[in-house]
């Protein structure tokens, strides 16, 4: 009994101490420029199971954790916007048994991230799911909506949680938007048969981006994308055409502190460029 008082009174010890020089490092960090938005593809799950001899689907038990931490640090940073592309619409042709196993944990994730104690409550932030929701089972789209639905007020920090999506599926989505927005303005308009010219639906840039999944947060400054993978697979292709896109060799469950301050160090090394370029174009 004494002693399993003294391990907890070492274990909160170490564990403040070592918050503290976190806060600390971060502190240092914080006298360059600190990423808006940092975007996740969340690669390597399967990899680190196998790489660890664990059950099928540990790997993305073990994804889930260091995601939470991965959040905690972006937040406790100062990033505002954290993006993570968790399952694509080609994710839906895996092994029937690997995407119901997916779903699943998404769906108890979800819950949990809605309980009191939650990064989410915890740090303020606003859940946002992207992508074609009607793909998604029912308990998994409503457990998603009631997610928005209960941090739509927070603003402190914002997740973007990318599922269902493709990128150009994406961008399909919001030009069919923006033309039957404009049909809808006008009336007398019969879909399909335009008269004479002055019919025809001019769609603009800015008409598409209005109806983006992904409008709700400014592009990323970086795209990570774990497991030494340097593809994009379909993610945020929009969004990206001024983002620092970085590879980590590690596996998504093997990313933790040093990794992110890696990021926030090369994402200060070509910031003042990026920037320049941002200005240019805009
Ligand atoms: C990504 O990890 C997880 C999902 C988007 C479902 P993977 O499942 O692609 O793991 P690897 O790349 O095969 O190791
Ligand atoms: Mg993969």
């Amino acid at each position: 009994m004494e002693s399993s008082r003294s391990n907890n009174i070492v274990v909160k010890v170490f564990g403040s101490s070592v918050s503290y020089m976190r806060r600390w490092l971060f502190r240092a960090l914080s006298v360059g420029a600190i990423p808006r938005h940092v975007a996740f593809i969340l690669d390597g799950n399967r990899r680190y199971a196998r790489k660890w001899n664990l059950g099928e689907g540990m790997g993305h038990r073990a994804g889930f954790l260091s995601l939470m931490t991965l959040m905690k640090y972006c937040y406790e940073l100062g990033v505002k916007y954290v993006t993570i592309y968790a399952f694509s619409i080609d994710n839906f042709k895996r092994k029937p048994e690997e995407v119901q196993y997916v779903m699943d944990l998404m769906l108890e994730k979800i819950e949990g991230l809605l309980k009191e104690e939650s990064i989410v409550n915890q740090y303020g932030v606003r859940v946002e799911f992207v992508g074609n929701l009607k793909l998604l089972s029912d308990p998994v789209r409503l457990a998603a909506e009631k997610a928005m639905e209960l941090t739509a007020k927070n603003s402190r920090a914002i997740l973007l949680i990318a599922v269902a999506y493709t990128s150009t599926d994406e961008i399909a989505h919001a030009a069919q938007q923006s033309c039957l927005d404009k049909i809808q303005m006008r009336s007398g308009f019969c879909f399909g048969f335009a008269k004479a010219d002055d019919d025809a639906i001019t769609i603009r840039l800015g008409d598409v981006e209005s109806h983006m999944y992904m409008g709700v947060a400014p592009d990323p400054d970086i795209l990570v994308r774990t497991s030494g993978e340097t593809r994009l697979s379909n993610f945020l292709l929009w969004q990206t055409s001024n983002s620092l896109l970085y590879s980590p060799r590690a596996l998504w469950p093997e990313m933790g502190l040093r990794h992110l301050v890696w990021i926030v160090l090369n994402f200060q090394r070509v910031q003042p460029y990026l920037e320049r370029r941002r200005k240019l174009l805009s």
